[in-house]
């Protein structure tokens, strides 16, 4: 797939669920706080058009919104923002952007599996060692029956590999589900998804 190719997938997926709620792992995480910690901020890798960005910053959160692809953000600036809302768009990898100090979450929904394990891996020891203690990882991984597993580039964990990597994490969520369905883009998959929500101890 060319790179044109690719951002143009990426501009329908955004089209076709602009109007969806926030995912249930933020909401999860974001309650799990009580009220917003002071200057509470978030970083979200691999944000896409905002739909997750969009909540954090409705609760009052100063948010770091990261995406590769320019139409995302581009999508995300072009939303109606709250006002006096502090959002930082970057362009940047998810593996490589440096995570700025101070963040109390990171929020990662549907991305990280699109790493290949390296950079997976690596992104997760930097999210890990960048959490304070009482600070939360929240989002997707996906496991080793997805019909997406044969992909090269990708990363998919068996639940006892990701519960290794939450080690030294209480769990607020670890839902494993599996079930047969259909893509955004109307392709039938078997999704097999690790939903977390991790508190570090
Ligand atoms: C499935 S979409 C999810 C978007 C959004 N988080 C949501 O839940 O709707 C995945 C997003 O991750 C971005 N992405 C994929 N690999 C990435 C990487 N290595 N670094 C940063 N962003 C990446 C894509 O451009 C896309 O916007």
């Amino acid at each position: 797939m060319t790179e044109s190719e690719r951002s143009k997938g990426w501009a329908a997926y955004y089209q076709q669920l602009r109007d969806r709620p926030p995912r249930k792992t933020l909401t999860t995480a974001l309650d799990a706080f009580g009220d917003a910690p002071a200057d509470a901020l978030v970083i979200d890798l691999g944000c896409g058009d905002g739909r997750d960005v969009i909540e954090e910053l409705r609760r009052g959160w100063r948010v770091v919104a990261v995406d590769a692809e320019p139409e995302a953000l581009k999508q995300l600036q072009a939303r109606p923002l709250p006002d006096g809302c502090d959002v930082t768009p970057v362009l940047a990898r998810l593996e490589e952007v440096p995570i700025p100090l101070g963040v109390h979450l990171v929020n990662s929904s549907f991305a990280m599996p699109l790493c290949e394990p390296q950079a997976f891996h690596r992104a997760w020891e930097r999210i890990r060692e960048a959490l304070p203690a009482g600070g939360r990882f929240s989002g997707q991984w996906y496991g080793p029956r997805d019909s997406w597993s044969d992909r090269p580039g990708m990363t998919f964990l068996s639940r006892d590999e990701a519960l290794a990597l939450l080690e030294g994490f209480d769990l607020e969520m670890f839902d494993e589900e599996e079930a047969d369905g259909v893509t955004p883009r109307g392709n039938a998959k078997h999704w097999h998804i690790f939903h977390i929500v991790a508190r570090k101890r």
